[in-house]
């Protein structure tokens, strides 16, 4: 998604800028931009479709310097990718705007301006911004008292950098549903839309909340708060090294974070594990009180994190007895939803700002759930803020934009919550409790053993490299297990890949296999494994060819066209987790012998912070 960086200093802010927009790559976009103003006091403007590097080596032969800017990497929504709606962009040439997010009734401000005079160079929704605070500019003088005049008029999200030729003085910042954040210098002060993209120049940071507008100078920041009335945020500063956001040894950030999982999976448990029992208030200190009188659970999310819900909902009705409904967000929110008594609304996100979630999150609360409750990564996010209660994976920065040890934090997020409600609610032996409290302490090690397999799954990924199409297939939570698998191979080789219960195949899909139709299937050593095997016998008999993930006592053999790779021993409960890991590794490979941007795939963007 789109990504914004700004900057007043005293020094030359171009590569500072440049360097921001590159820590920002990662969310996906499709051209970038920036605006300064140079010493002679004129705004300056480059903008390239394409990738940063293409803005960067522009800005080198251009020469573009100044100590007040903005910049910009967009991701389309409204009109193409293209350099003539690549951001800022800019009113007259004195005046210029960087947005996230959309304007809805961009349309009705556009005949507008257009009856007043206004000429328009490009098909976004944001020129209409850059020509209404123009207007405004023109009736109050006084750039940041026209901004507070502007957004009244603006229907819809925006995170908002505006800077002007005639007010060289102020950075000037807007938010209303798309994050912002300030960085705090010394005698320089920068903006983001991700604190990401600051953190190679301050480790201080100033969140704007819902509704704020900020007059960003370099000695002082101003912040007016949704009424209108000057407010202080809060200064916080950032631990977390700043480098979280380099690849170190690795070829791509996904395969760091691949490998990052046994140590993300561990900080996720710190703390939180009593000697026999989850500890129950790492959900918050209500949570005790709330989760005894949890009848239901509605689980909501997107993408992989509402796999992580399928996988949750066997857990929560298995092993704490809890009824569980799973529903992705885009579809929730706009649905006539039925709400049982008592049922705990449930959010997963690993940037806690993606649009559909974050507006079903809204909408439940005017429902009459009993709580809600955010499974997140990001703990200033919209979603934490917006809950009653959250429990923050640890996953740290996910650079890459297929999500891996999110997913697998997530997941462990979400077995610590069943265990809470089943141990509260009295559903969960306390045996049961404390041998899964056990195999959770023991689950990096696991973690670490099936990553050891690497390059046995880079070896199988070969099979795959020509192929168009794949069948993932799992019963019972391994079937969300072939899900998230699917849509890892399709994300990022773009290779077609469906998942299915493996039971399900006789009734339709055994049509295509075929020999240029891998079968890849998880298969733990459970009370499925007997039908699996007899369903792995339905593909071998047309011809397919199968890469079967197993459990060693499950017995299965290598043989003509069935590849098999014995796993780490695990209980049950914790297989998905655990099988989870060599399916990210057998996408990641493949995506890499196909030649694919495995960081950043083409289309995708890492947070989805429109609808
Ligand atoms: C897939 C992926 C997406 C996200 C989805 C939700 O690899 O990353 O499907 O899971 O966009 O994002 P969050 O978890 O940030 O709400």
């Amino acid at each position: 998604m789109c990504g914004i960086v700004g900057a007043v200093a005293e020094r030359n802010i171009s590569a500072i800028l440049l360097e921001g927009l590159k820590r920002l790559e990662y969310r996906g976009y499709d051209s970038a931009g920036i605006a300064v103003l140079d010493a002679a006091g004129q705004l300056q403007r480059l903008r390239r479709s394409g990738k940063v590097a293409e803005l960067e080596s522009a800005q080198r032969t251009a020469e573009l310097t100044g100590r007040l800017g903005i910049a910009h990497t967009r991701w389309a929504t409204h009109g193409a990718p293209c350099e003539r709606n690549a951001h800022p962009h800019f009113s007259g040439d004195d005046l210029a705007v960087v947005h996230n997010g959309i304007i809805e009734n961009h349309e009705a401000l556009r005949a507008q301006l257009k009856a007043l005079g206004y000429s328009f160079a490009s098909d976004t929704d944001t020129e209409v911004i850059v020509h209404l605070l123009k207007h405004k500019l023109g009736e109050f003088g006084d750039l940041t008292v026209a901004l507070k005049s502007a957004v009244k008029e603006l229907h819809g999200a925006y995170g908002l950098a505006v800077i002007s030729a005639k007010q060289p003085d102020r950075l000037l910042a807007a938010r209303s549903g798309s994050p912002l954040v300030i960085g705090l210098g010394l005698g320089e002060n920068f903006l983001a839309s991700d604190q990401l993209a600051l953190r190679q120049v301050t480790d201080r940071f100033m969140y704007l909340e819902e509704g704020d507008i900020a007059e960003i100078r370099r000695d002082s920041v101003q912040i007016w708060d949704v009424d209108g009335q000057p407010v202080q945020r809060e200064s916080v500063q950032y631990h977390e090294g700043a480098e979280a956001a380099d690849k170190g040894e690795y070829r791509h950030f996904m395969l760091k974070e691949i490998h990052e999982q046994p140590k993300v999976v561990q900080r996720t448990l710190e703390g939180r594990l009593g000697d026999s029992q989850v500890l129950v208030q790492a959900f918050g200190p209500q949570a005790a009180e709330l989760f005894a009188k949890v009848r239901n659970v509605q689980i909501v999310a997107c993408g992989t994190s509402y796999h992580a819900g399928m996988v949750a909902r066997y857990w929560l009705e298995e092993l704490a007895g809890i009824p569980c409904q799973v529903e992705v967000a885009s579809e929730f929110r706009y649905r006539k939803v039925v709400v049982q008594p008592d049922t705990l609304f449930v959010t997963i996100s690993q940037s806690g700002e993606t649009a559909d979630t974050l507006a079903a999150l809204r909408n439940a609360k005017q429902l009459g759930y009993l709580a809600s409750l955010a499974i997140c990564n990001v703990g200033i996010s919209s979603l934490v803020r917006e809950s009653d209660l959250c429990l923050l994976t640890q996953a740290g920065p996910e650079i890459g934009v297929a999500s891996t040890k999110a997913f697998t934090t997530q997941l462990v997020g979400l077995m610590l919550l069943t265990l809470a409600l089943g141990q509260v609610r009295g559903t969960l032996a306390a045996a049961t409790e404390a041998d899964l409290v056990a195999e959770l302490r023991r689950l990096p090690t696991r973690l670490g053993e099936a990553l050891a397999m690497d390059a046995t799954v880079e070896k199988i990924a070969e099979h795959f490299a020509e192929k168009h199409h794949t069948l993932f297939l799992g019963r019972g939570a391994q079937y969300p297990v072939a899900m998230e698998g699917a849509l890892k191979l399709k994300e990022i080789s773009y290779i077609h890949a469906e998942a299915y219960p493996a039971g399900e195949l006789k009734h339709g899909p055994l049509a295509l296999v075929d020999a240029d139709m891998p079968v890849v299937t998880v298969a733990p050593n459970n009370e499925l494994l007997e039908k699996l095997k007899s369903n792995l016998q339905e593909v071998r008999a047309r011809g397919g060819e199968l890469i079967v993930f197993a459990d060693g006592a499950a017995e299965m053999e290598n043989g003509e066209g069935t590849y098999v790779v014995n796993m780490p021993h695990i209980h049950d409960a914790l297989a998905p987790i655990l099988y989870t890991l060599p399916l990210q590794l057998l996408s990641y490979y493949v995506a890499v012998l196909r030649g694919t941007d495995v960081d950043q795939p083409r289309n995708l963007a890492k947070s989805v912070t429109v609808e």
